[in-house]
């Protein structure tokens, strides 16, 4: 095992962005910039032994910084949506900065993901990031102390951990937004990759993709991936939730106690044979298939279109703070937030 750091480009304000490489023995290697502990390149072995860069991403800094979709980034202190955006906690209203529809804060507002991190090498297979997040920052109370550690094992797995505390109460929910695509980055569509989620429910949304309560059983519908079926056989159908989101673009509720580390997804490219098998602590995982990806070009200026690339964001569940029926994620001051998602690769027989 071996990290490696390198320069990646400057900010606006002169701060020089890094790269960390860590690399295991069989050369596949996790590439993790100082700019919101970006995962920018994850190399991986396919059936033939060559090695492939399975997430989008950018070359530059500036293109991070200007064209987001929050490629790889580490989304919080809140990722996903709230909505209305605002959080009522103890009593106190505090109104979050809108930046989707008018009414909703989406991703924290991109607070987490534009940051520059601190980073430390843990171990030769370990990097630590982390980041102070302001009290008040786009309205979330607290001053919260962020880290998140990437650990790629000698067997291909990359773990990501991540911690915080705040010293106010406060609602925290991290994830890691990569945009996978087990053909490499520059192959193209992800229709043909086949999905299973370890869930027999999922959260529900209106048109403006807000859960609208409780959860709904996946069997019979087009949101049942208890068995594997490809992500492209029945994005097209005819169903409002489809017809809301342009395509999957929801929660699924993960089998299983949170807390424990257990299966939330898996997803094999015949083409590549690569398997990729998503774990979680958290209670759920946002599967959007990139319905929103407007070929905007990325690494080595690939047009990143519609549906190139598919995001398994582990989480607690969208709009929480608004739903008392979902599993809670307000920490109180002082409390720690803890979570740990593992993305393991193999390749098929
Ligand atoms: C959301 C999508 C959104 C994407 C990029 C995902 O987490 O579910 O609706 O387009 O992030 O912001």
């Amino acid at each position: 095992m071996s990290v490696e750091r390198q320069s990646f480009g400057f900010m606006p304000d002169g701060t020089e962005i890094f790269k960390y490489i860590i690399t295991n023995a069989s050369e596949c290697s996790a590439h993790v910039l100082t700019l919101g502990a970006t995962l920018q390149a994850l190399f991986m072995k396919d059936k033939d032994g060559g090695l492939r860069d399975v997430t989008l991403g950018f070359d530059t800094v500036e293109d991070y910084l200007t064209r987001s979709d929050y490629q790889g980034a580490t989304v919080g202190p809140y990722c996903n949506r709230i909505s209305p955006a605002e959080l009522t906690i103890n009593g106190t209203s505090y109104p979050l900065t809108v930046n989707e529809r008018g009414i909703t804060c989406l991703h924290a507002a991109g607070e987490c993901n534009l940051a520059v991190w601190k980073a430390i090498v843990v171990d030769a297979d370990c990097v630590e990031f982390s980041y102070l997040s302001p009290d008040g920052q786009n309205g979330f109370p607290g001053n919260k102390e962020i880290t998140v550690q990437y650990r790629l094992t000698e067997d291909d797995r990359l773990q990501i951990r991540y911690k915080a505390t705040a010293d106010k109460d406060t609602y925290l929910n991290f994830t890691n937004h990569s945009y996978f695509n087990l053909n490499g980055y520059a192959a193209g569509s992800i229709l043909s990759h086949s999905m299973t989620l370890f869930a027999d429910e999922y959260t529900p949304v209106d048109a403006n993709s807000i859960p609208t309560g409780g959860n709904l059983p996946v069997a019979g519908t087009p949101f049942d991936f208890t068995s594997a079926h490809s992500i492209g056989e029945r994005i097209e159908a005819e169903h409002e939730q489809l017809r809301f989101t342009g395509g999957y673009d929801h929660n699924f509720c993960v089998r299983g106690e949170p807390g424990a580390l257990r299966p939330a997804a898996e997803v094999l490219s015949k083409e590549s044979g690569i398997v990729m098998r998503v774990e979680t602590t958290l209670p759920g995982v946002q599967f959007y298939a990139g319905n929103f990806l407007s070929g905007i070009p990325g690494k080595a200026g690939v047009p990143m279109d519609k549906r190139t690339g598919f995001c398994l964001e582990t989480q607690y569940y969208p709009d929480t703070p608004h739903r008392p029926e979902f599993p809670s994620c307000l920490f109180k001051a002082g409390e720690a937030y803890e979570s740990e998602t593992v993305y393991a690769f193999s390749v098929a027989d």
